[in-house]
């Protein structure tokens, strides 16, 4: 075992779960079998049109997780009072448009300071570790150890996608700002998470980055449950980690 932390996002559970609208298959179990897997932690977004994960999955998963549950949220004051009310250990703040597929990017810590602000402290005052998701970018961890948060989640998704689209050139120049980013995070005292678009192709590189302490990983590893099973595709992303970071 390395000090590189998995959580796993059950999001997609619920989506395939919402797809009928009964209960199965079920995320709390999915949670579970993930723990039990070697995940460190479970990962949920509670989106404002609670297209996947819905609030008595939050209360449920809140209630029940042995590991720690990351909260994903939007900042808005519905999502503020239901972390409160949930307490989970830790809330990730990150843009939400009701279109977009899935977060599209991070959140603007420079340009929304003021807005985020007490919604940081709030968070952080009810014990809650509070991550901003962002770009990989300077000025965006300036801002988010400006606005108090304790950690960032850097955004993999642009390196993800030059991947999938066989730009190695572009993957390469972007595996290079997260490495950069990843860097400067630890340097100003911020502990650095990354994560979207992850999968056994693409996890080695940034596993690699030793300031990363933490990899949150969904949709890829419950697309790959379909063939060979959760545990299965969760046990060989925590090796496929484990050897990058060896
Ligand atoms: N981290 C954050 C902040 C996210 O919003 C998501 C997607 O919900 C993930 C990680 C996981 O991304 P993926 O599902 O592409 O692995």
């Amino acid at each position: 075992m390395t000090n590189l932390r998995l959580g796993v996002n059950i999001d997609h559970v619920a989506t395939v779960r919402n797809a009928r609208g009964g209960a199965y298959p079920d995320p709390m179990r999915a949670a579970k079998m993930a723990e039990a897997a070697g995940a460190d932690g479970i990962t949920a977004h509670l989106r404002e049109d609670r297209r996947h994960i819905t609030d008595s999955d939050i209360e449920k998963l809140s209630r029940e997780l042995k590991i720690p549950l990351n909260f994903e949220m939007a900042a808005t004051d519905e999502m503020i009072a239901i972390a409160l009310k949930a307490k989970p250990h830790a809330a990730c703040i990150v843009p939400e448009k009701r279109e977009e597929r899935t977060t599209e990017g991070g959140i603007d810590a420079v340009g929304q300071h003021n807005r985020l602000a007490p919604m940081v402290r709030q968070l952080g005052g009810a014990k809650i570790r509070v991550s901003m998701f962002i770009e990989p970018d300077r000025a965006q961890l300036d801002a988010s150890r400006a606005l108090g948060a304790p950690v960032v989640e850097l955004h993999t998704g642009a390196y993800a996608e030059a991947g999938f689209a066989g730009d190695k050139k572009k993957e390469a120049q972007l595996l290079e700002k997260v490495r950069e980013a990843a860097a400067y995070g630890a340097s100003i005292g911020l502990e650095v998470h990354a994560g979207h678009g992850l999968t056994y192709d693409n996890v080695k590189p940034i596993a690699a980055i030793p300031e990363i302490r933490e990899l949150n990983i969904g949709h890829f590893l419950i697309g790959e449950a379909i063939f060979v099973g959760l545990e299965a595709s969760i046990k060989r992303m925590r090796q496929l980690m484990d050897e990058a970071r060896a």
